[in-house]
């Protein structure tokens, strides 16, 4: 049809000088396509069904490639270049193509033997591996299968392909690399300037096989090969090198010490996250070129003369944290030698750096300031505020030994962090404009100045283990139509609670735990719909259960503990009271009355069982216990991984009175159960069995009386329980988790018999007595809150992935700070996610942190 049309075209126009013989082509620069090529082109496209876009590609919105219709001509096909002479196709971009399917060993692909360029990134070939017919194609230069799920040894055979100048192979985590097949790639790619194998396994080849890459070489990227081992000395020297560009080698186990750079051409330079040793190479003095220098999470040491980046005047990003024993001296005073007029941001944060560098003084683009975890002491010093940092945005001075700060110059300040130091005397008020400000763990005193509400847009005001005194100002509350979160806890305050929460009152979490706050509950609390957490704990606050809570949509932690809460709990007026509570305490007060059966009939988010199988539906994602996993592939956050979530009750230390219910059994997700030291009465109830999640359970001091409930040998997660100073009778359940409690789960009742007791029943004999175990120690933690810290931290982390990342799906380049993290733990050699409860908070707050700082600045983070 088409052809036809063209030869019409070509007879009406015969009297003007037209070549139409030689191409039947409407436009005379596209040639026409040989047959055979357009039905191998479809052929391939077509042994694929259509899968899902690669999240890369939406971003980039990649249009669908519809032109590839049988009969026309495949030179004219989206993504398909022919030889203007000859006809052949020469390239073929399929990248984001919703390829799906494997790649068969005898494809149609390779016929086109003319192929100079092939891209298939961003498709899905099930973990087809390279066909070692992938190095017939003798004339390829440019071939890019990043992100396309293949797997598998990558063939020899690549190294036919010595014309290669450009090879991606990145994100391909199950492909394999060995020695020898590198060895040749090196040896024959002789032209190549661009490889990129990030995150394909190497790990079993040594650094050094690198050591004859092509000296064409501009660009080498290799994070996260796996790759272990000496550092490649030479490859900063390589003879003929006129450009490395973007070299990446981070998140490898690299040892050894790096040495000196032989050229100045280098642009990027991101060695972090390996095992680096020795001192920054003075020669990075000489790269006048470079932009951005990543060394973080490494183990460099000594001291490093702070003029070493006065000739850097292009830096814009430095990082060099994480390495705790390095540290900077000041050269000279001469503020000529220092000379940073791009620098944007600076990271040095847990190193051992104890005064501010001197070359901040000449830093007045910087937007992002990182000293945090050194030993700073003293105050800021005044060549430090003189500097005119307007862009400044981020400063985060967080563990150090400060003791000062004074008024804060720089009014573009966003985020301040100054937690854990030493500061004293009153409350400093931060700039204007700041929307996260933390002085938490530190030494201050007086009250807090009412000058604080003058904060505009105030979002995050974390006041918390001070020893600030006086009134909360009432004012404070009429900043709830933009604070989300407000953290008092651990001061010494006094007087009621503000009681001016307006409509669309915006707080997400109010903390108040450990001060002196007294009078009721403000019922203006109920305007705060977004509210999740809520913790009034040790205060002297009076008054009877806030019943009218229950209609606040996501409130997920109630804390009332150790007050002078009275009364019954009443019956809840909504069918579905509390929806999204799985946290409530409300031990050390003076409730009475019956346990609240209907509440405890309805309460949702205790109830979904499924949570911990991946039903998150109830659940949320703001509680991480144990660990965060995230899995990332390519630029995309797959998951958050949530590991346990903590769903508790706790009664006690009450005056309740009648039986537990057997509603609470309905509560699957329960994990820790406490009514003890109330007047319960009655027998256990063997619905109890049915908490399936449940790890501790203490129904201690009370007047129960009958047997333990079989069923509750059923209960396999339970690690704790106390059933002690009742008046329990009947022989013990025996057998699975009952063996491994002591009796000290059980004094205090007079009729028990049986294992562990010393007291048979009938013919037991119950001689094999345990010996005491750590049950007290467990019980003790349990008293004191299990690990309460961990939890509302983690509330911190949930929110930062809602907020970080969408600006992480829209940086271009790879998210730096995410990766560490991810890899950080994956290797777990930075002990960033151990099972140190303190240096695991430490991780979730900078992370928070980070993320706010993604979110909020103006500039592209990565080039
Ligand atoms: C002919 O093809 C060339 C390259 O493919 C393109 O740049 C040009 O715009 C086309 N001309 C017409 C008239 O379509
Ligand atoms: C390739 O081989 C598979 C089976 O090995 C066969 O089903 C398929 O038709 C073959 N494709 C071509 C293009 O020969
Ligand atoms: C490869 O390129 C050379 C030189 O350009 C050419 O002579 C040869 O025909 C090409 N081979 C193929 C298979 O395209
Ligand atoms: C490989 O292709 C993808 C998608 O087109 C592109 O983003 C990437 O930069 C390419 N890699 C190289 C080394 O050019
Ligand atoms: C190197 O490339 C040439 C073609 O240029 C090829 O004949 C030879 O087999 C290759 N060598 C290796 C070790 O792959
Ligand atoms: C990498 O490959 C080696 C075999 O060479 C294998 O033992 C190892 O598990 C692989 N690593 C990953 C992360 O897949
Ligand atoms: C690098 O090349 C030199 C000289 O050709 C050779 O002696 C050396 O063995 C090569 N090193 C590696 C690791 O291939
Ligand atoms: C870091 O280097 C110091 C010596 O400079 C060494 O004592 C220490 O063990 C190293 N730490 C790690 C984690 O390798
Ligand atoms: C905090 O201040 C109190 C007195 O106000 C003092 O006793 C205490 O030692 C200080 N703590 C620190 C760590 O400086
Ligand atoms: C709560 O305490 C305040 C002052 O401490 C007192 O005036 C009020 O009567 C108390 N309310 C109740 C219900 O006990
Ligand atoms: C446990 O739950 C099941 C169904 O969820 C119910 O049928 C059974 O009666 C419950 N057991 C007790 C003892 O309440």
């Amino acid at each position: 049809m088409e052809r036809v049309l063209l030869l019409l075209i070509c007879f009406l126009l015969l009297s003007q000088p037209i070549n139409c013989s030689s191409s039947l082509s409407f436009n005379s620069s596209t040639p026409l396509c040989h047959s055979h090529q357009s039905s191998a082109l479809l052929h391939f496209r077509n042994s694929f069904s259509v899968g899902y876009s690669s999240y890369y590609c939406d971003l980039y919105s990649y249009p669908p490639k519809n032109s590839w219709k049988m009969g026309t001509n495949c030179c004219g096909w989206d993504g398909v270049t022919c030889d203007t002479m000859t006809g052949h196709v020469i390239a073929v971009d399929l990248s984001c193509s919703r390829l799906q399917g494997p790649i068969h060993p005898n494809t149609t692909l390779f016929s086109l033997r003319h192929l100079q360029r092939l891209n298939l990134a961003y498709n899905y070939f099930y973990g087809s591996t390279i066909s070692s017919k992938f190095g017939g194609f003798a004339n390829m230069t440019h071939l890019n299968l990043t992100e396309s799920s293949v797997a598998g040894n990558f063939p020899s055979e690549i190294s036919h392909l010595s014309k290669l100048v450009s090879l991606d192979l990145s994100w391909n985590y199950y492909m394999r690399i060995e020695t020898p097949s590198l060895k040749r790639l090196v040896q024959n790619l002789t032209h190549l300037t661009e490889l990129v194998l990030d995150d394909v396994n190497m790990s079993s080849v040594p650094p050094n096989s690198f050591m004859n890459l092509s000296s064409s070489l501009t660009s080498l990227r290799l994070s996260d090969c796996g790759l272990k081992g000496r550092f490649p000395d030479n490859i900063f020297h390589l003879p003929n090198l006129q450009l490395l560009d973007y070299l990446y080698l981070d998140n490898n186990q690299l040892t050894g010490q790096i040495d000196e750079f032989q050229h100045d051409s280098l642009r990027y330079l991101d060695l972090s996250n390996n095992n680096l040793h020795g001192h920054l190479p003075i020669s990075i003095a000489k790269l006048v070129s470079l932009l951005y220098l990543d060394i973080s999470f490494n183990n460099l040491s000594g001291s490093v003369e702070q003029n070493i980046f006065t000739k850097l005047k292009s830096l814009y990003e430095v990082d060099l944290s994480h390495n705790p024993l390095l540290s900077f001296h000041t050269y000279s005073y001469n503020i000529a030698d220092y000379t940073l007029p791009e620098l944007q941001d600076l990271s040095l944060s847990s190193c051992n750096i104890s005064e501010f560098p001197y070359f901040l003084k000449s830093t007045e683009n910087l937007y992002s300031l990182d000293l945090s975890n050194n030993q700073i002491n003293g105050s800021i010093p005044t060549w430090l505020l003189e500097v005119k940092m307007d862009s400044l945005g981020y400063l985060n001075l967080s563990y150090n030994s400060l003791a000062r700060i004074g008024h804060l110059p720089w009014k573009n300040l966003q985020v301040l962090d100054l937690h854990s130091n030493l500061l004293e005397g009153p409350l400093p008020i931060p700039p204007l404009y700041t929307y996260f400000f933390s002085v938490s763990r530190n030494n201050l005193t007086g009250e807090i100045p009412l000058l604080i509400c003058n904060l505009s847009s105030l979002q995050y005001l974390d006041l918390s283990y001070n020893h600030l005194s006086n009134m909360i100002p009432p004012c404070l509350g009429n900043l709830s139509n933009h604070l989300i979160d407000l953290d008092l806890q651990s001061n010494n305050l006094h007087g009621t609670i503000p009681s001016t929460f307006a409509k669309g009152c915006y707080l997400r979490s109010l903390k108040l735990n450990g001060n002196q706050l007294e009078g009721s509950l403000p019922q203006s609390l109920v305007h705060c719909k977004k509210l999740e957490v809520l913790d009034f704990g040790n205060n002297k606050i009076n008054g009877t259960f806030p019943l009218w809570l229950e209609n606040l949509p996501k409130l997920q932690v109630l804390i009332l503990r150790s007050n002078n809460f009275h009364g019954a709990i009443g019956n809840p007026k909504y069918k579905f009271p509390f929806p999204n509570l799985r946290i409530i305490d409300l031990s050390h007060n003076e409730f009475h009355g019956l346990l609240p059966t209907n509440f405890f009939k309805y309460l949702k988010a205790m109830k979904n069982s499924n949570a911990d199988k991946g039903g998150l539906k109830y659940m949320g994602d703001r509680y991480y216990q144990d660990s965060v996993t995230v899995v990332i592939k390519g630029f995309f956050l797959d998951l958050v991984k949530i590991q346990s979530l903590f769903t508790t009750i706790d009664f006690s230390n009450n005056n309740f009175e009648g039986e537990i219910p057997k509603a609470i059994g309905e509560l699957q997700s329960l994990k820790g159960l406490n009514f003890s030291h109330n007047n319960l009465s009655g027998h256990m109830p063997p619905s109890l069995g049915n908490l399936t999640n449940l790890e501790w359970l203490d129904l201690s001091s009370n007047k129960l009386i009958g047997e333990i409930p079989i069923q509750l040998a059923d209960l396999t997660s339970l690690a704790v329980l106390n059933l002690s100073e009742n008046h329990l009778f009947g022989q013990i359940p025996q057998g699975k988790q009952f063996n491994t409690f002591t009796n000290d789960s059980y004094n205090g009742n007079l009729g028990l018999c049986g294992f562990p007791m010393t007291k048979a029943c009938g013919n037991d004999e119950g001689q094999q007595l345990l010996p005491s175990s750590t049950t007290q120690e467990d019980d003790f933690k349990f008293e004191n809150g299990f690990n309460w810290k961990v939890v509302l931290l983690g509330y911190g982390v949930g929110f930062m992935f809602g907020l970080g990342l969408g600006y992480l799906v829209f940086s271009s380049g790879k998210p730096k700070w995410l990766v560490n993290i991810v890899y950080g733990g994956r290797h777990n050699k930075k002990n960033l996610l151990d099972a140190n409860t303190n240096s695991r908070a430490v991780m979730l707050r900078s992370l928070w942190m980070t993320a706010m700082v993604i979110k909020i600045n103006p500039y592209p983070i990565i080039p």
